[in-house]
């Protein structure tokens, strides 16, 4: 089952690699040990995520890259963790499978800040859907307002909604 569960990270510009070469470097030997794909990708070198994902704000534009992606790989990838790129593996005796909803009804699981109970956009879990690369696309299309939003963890909070 290891090897259908992917972990993602999506780096807007290649040149911005080494500002996250520590924290990938630990994922890296995390999925190696385990099994599990590990997958890079570039979004301004990719030209399907040019072209389907126009968003301006790059925060909103991998939630699409990630959408696209998946249905891409659907038949090679049933779960992904998705992380943003300066995230390491800081405890790596826990698995992925710990937080898969075993009777698979659950299909996308968000964590909370534990401080101010906001669901953080930075990392999430997804059973590779439908339905979950659809909220995906929901959430990497909504328009903010013009005030203050806090970018795409405000838009989470209303496509959780
Ligand atoms: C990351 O791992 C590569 C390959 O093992 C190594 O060459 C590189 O120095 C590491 N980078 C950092 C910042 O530790």
């Amino acid at each position: 089952m290891n090897s259908k569960i992917a972990i993602v990270i999506i780096i807007i510009k290649e040149e911005d690699y080494a500002d996250y070469e520590i924290a990938i470097n630990t994922t890296k030997c995390y999925a190696k040990h385990f099994g599990y794909q590990m997958h890079l990708i570039y979004a301004e070198k990719t030209v399907e995520i040019q072209e389907n994902c126009k968003q301006n704000d790059i925060y909103f534009k991998r939630h699409c890259a990630l959408a696209w992606f998946l249905e891409e790989n659907k038949n090679t990838i049933d779960y992904a963790l998705y992380i943003d790129a300066d995230m390491g593996v800081i405890n790596p005796c826990h698995t992925i499978q710990e937080y898969i909803d075993v009777d698979e009804k659950i299909e996308i699981i968000f964590y909370e800040r534990y401080y101010n109970h906001e669901i953080a956009a930075g990392s999430y879990l997804l059973k590779n859907t439908q339905t979950s690369r659809s909220f995906l696309l929901y959430w990497s299309n909504y328009k903010l307002p013009e005030s203050f939003h806090g970018t795409d963890n405000g838009a989470l909070h209303v496509s959780v909604l």
